[in-house]
């Protein structure tokens, strides 16, 4: 293949992207590039394949690729562990406010052992609730589950009956999702069923001692309501690896409450996780270009 790269590690401009895609076969990109019509028409129609280094495609236009017949790779499973297993140290952190913590023990504010200082949250004996039990959900749910969580539930766009069987979790609607649990963990896709779920509503019937954790898509939550119902305590906190926009300014409100942990969306951020995301997205798009069939192809 002729390859041409752009060998930086910050997302390439969107102009020199539309310069550079004019006549190609395939296109491998990120999931801080939106695939979208001014793309593909940039491309022309030379444009196969495309290939994503991410599990969400939520960045490219579905529509548009199948309107020209073009196909997307992109990299489920691989990141799965990485994925769940930073979802689990989020909750974590944000649950028993580590970095509070942390920085109480940094600039002098750990005095003597007190009995209700830095309380937080524990998983044990706990409901658990999951918005979307799929390969990570499920993985976040056997996870936590050493640490004695007492019942999982689970909304989902249909019932997943096996997979919520080896946990066990319970189907249930998202009103009773959000009554019920202690912790509700979003590991949806962002679909346009999904986007803007977790919003007000939501927040006001959780209980005011629940924690919110998200590592799937910012687009999920409504961030301005979830604000409200940290600094007005309908929610005891949050802790977001996704938001809206990304990076999150850092003026940004909901980085002056405590009761948020933020990071930078690195929950599939371990060595081997990447690298098996990008030797992914690359054999997807050989394959692709080849006319075989994907390791992982979304079908359009
Ligand atoms: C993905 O792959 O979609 C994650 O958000 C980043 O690894």
């Amino acid at each position: 293949c002729h390859i041409e790269q752009w060998d930086f590690d910050d997302p390439v401009p969107r102009s020199e992207l539309l310069k550079k895609v004019a006549g190609i076969q395939g296109l491998y990109c990120l999931l801080s590039e939106t695939i979208d019509s001014e793309v593909l028409d940039a491309a022309g129609p030379s444009l196969r394949v495309v290939s994503t280094m991410s599990v969400g495609y939520d960045h490219v236009s579905l529509e548009e690729l199948k309107k020209r017949g073009i196909r997307l790779g992109y990299t489920p499973d691989v990141l799965t562990e990485a994925a769940a297993e930073l979802t689990v140290a989020l909750l974590l952190a944000t649950s028993r406010r580590l970095l509070e913590a942390v920085d109480e023990a940094k600039s002098g504010g750990w005095g003597s052992w007190k009995p209700l200082w830095m309380c937080g949250y524990g998983l044990s004996g706990s409901t658990v609730g999951i918005l979307g039990l799929g390969r990570i959900g499920k993985a976040v749910a056997m996870r936590l589950k050493p640490f004695g969580v007492k019942r999982f539930l689970y909304t989902n766009s249909a019932p997943r009956p096996e997979t919520a069987a080896a946990i066990p979790a319970e189907f249930v609607p998202l009103e009773e999702l959000s009554r019920c649990s202690d912790f509700v963990v979003v590991c949806c896709a962002l679909t346009p069923g999904t986007k803007g779920i977790c919003d007000g509503r939501m927040f006001s019937q959780m209980k005011d001692t629940a924690v919110f954790i998200n590592t799937s898509r910012g687009g999920v939550v409504n961030q301005d309501d979830l604000y409200q119902a940290l600094a007005h305590g309908h929610i005891a906190a949050a802790g977001l690896d996704v938001t809206v926009p990304e990076p999150l300014p850092t003026d940004h409100p909901l980085f002056k409450l405590k009761n948020c942990v933020i990071l930078p969306h690195i929950a599939s951020a371990t060595w081997s996780t990447r690298n098996a995301m990008a030797v992914l997205a690359a054999n997807n798009l050989l394959a692709g270009l080849r006319g075989d069939a994907m390791e992982s192809e979304v079908l359009l």
